[in-house]
């Protein structure tokens, strides 16, 4: 198969409380990659509106992603940062996805299921249609490489069989045109460390979400050191001491998230963890997490507070990253259109 320049893309959608899942499971790994590769990061707001969202709310919730996105060190000068809805090529390559992906694919997404809940036939056709979306947002730049929480593999599966299905079913005309054996990429998950999935404060069993109803469920990255401390202090344990293996952990699931939280914000493994807190009660580890949270998000929620005071400056950034990201997304589309013969002018 052909070779691809190696390029990374990834999203988060704008829809408020950016939390500690999002933090550990993607937005650490946007900024480690930074140093060994191009990125584009993107700030999904057509993938907000497929629920209902308050348009004002919207427009707050775009720049505290993007201050997120800049308190967390990524440089918006040395990569990209950008919200979708500026770059109209994310919906024109979505259409062409519509196409391409089956009836059949689409109907095993888990997320739809869970999201549209019992109520389907009132849910909206964008909620369907998202992981359409999705494949677009990453292959309009032919990116290779897509950080992400555990939470969004099957979408990602889901972007490597339309790409796949896209350079067999036009592989005649991709040569023709000149892009050789294959147009798009298969692009790659990256999904890895102890925080993959970072669960609920309140339930070991339930994933951290932005829509708990429960703020107790989550560390949002806005937190002060009260919140923070309030937060942790709460979280449901069981009442045995840490274990000293990994395995001691696997039927104790609040457990296992809280020492996996303390190995990703410490940069370890949770093994390492536990040669520190083996045989701890969690008083003692609890305490300990709550300094190590307060270290290293503090700084965070602060230069947040910052940067959304400042909203010239965050628009600023996605005027920007949106025409470097527009330039590349446009060739990718001319190059799709000639691909399915279409008569460009
Ligand atoms: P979103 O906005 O729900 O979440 C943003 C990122 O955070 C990760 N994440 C978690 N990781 C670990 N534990 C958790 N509890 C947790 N909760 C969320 C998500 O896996 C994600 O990486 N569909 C995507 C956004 C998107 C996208 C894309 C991502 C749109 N287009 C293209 C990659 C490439 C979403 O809703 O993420």
């Amino acid at each position: 198969m052909a070779q691809f320049k190696e390029l990374v893309f990834s999203g988060v959608q704008p829809t408020g409380n950016l939390h500690l899942g999002n933090y550990l499971g993607a937005i650490v790994k946007f900024v480690e990659l930074q140093k060994s590769h191009d990125c584009i990061y993107c700030v999904v707001d057509l993938h907000a509106i497929t629920v209902p969202q308050d348009p004002v709310q919207l427009t707050s919730s775009i720049r505290e992603v993007t201050a997120a996105f800049i308190a967390c060190g990524i440089d918006p000068k040395a990569h990209i940062i950008f919200n979708q809805s500026q770059v109209p090529e994310h919906a024109e390559l979505a259409w062409v996805f519509n196409c391409v992906a089956r009836l059949g694919w689409l109907n095993r997404m888990t997320q739809f299921k869970e999201k549209a809940g019992k109520d389907r036939e009132n849910a909206s056709v964008g909620l369907y249609a998202y992981p359409a979306l999705m494949a677009a947002d990453i292959l309009v730049y032919r990116a290779t490489h897509v950080p992400v929480g555990e939470d969004q593999k099957q979408h990602l599966e889901l972007s490597r069989d339309i790409a796949q299905k896209f350079n067999n079913d036009f592989s005649e005309s991709i040569t023709r045109t000149g892009f050789g054996d294959a147009f798009f990429p298969l692009p790659e998950p990256l999904i890895q460390g102890p925080a993959t999935r970072v669960m609920s404060l309140r339930d070991g069993t339930k994933k951290m979400s932005k829509s708990d109803p429960s703020d107790y469920s989550r560390i949002n990255l806005t937190d002060d050191a009260d919140a923070i401390a309030q937060k942790v202090r709460k979280a449901k344990t069981d009442p045995e001491p840490l274990p000293s293996e990994e395995e001691g952990l696997k039927p104790r699931p609040e457990a296992d998230n809280l020492v996996g939280i303390y190995a990703a914000l410490s940069g370890t493994t949770k093994a390492a963890v536990l040669q520190e807190f083996g045989g701890a009660q969690f008083s003692t580890f609890k305490s300990a997490l709550v300094d190590l949270s307060v270290a290293r998000l503090g700084p965070i929620g602060a230069e947040m507070k910052k940067l959304t005071g400042d909203p010239a400056y965050i628009d600023s950034v996605l005027a920007d990253g949106s025409e470097r990201a527009g330039a590349i997304a446009r060739k990718t589309m001319d190059a799709v259109k000639d691909i399915l013969g279409f008569i460009r002018h």
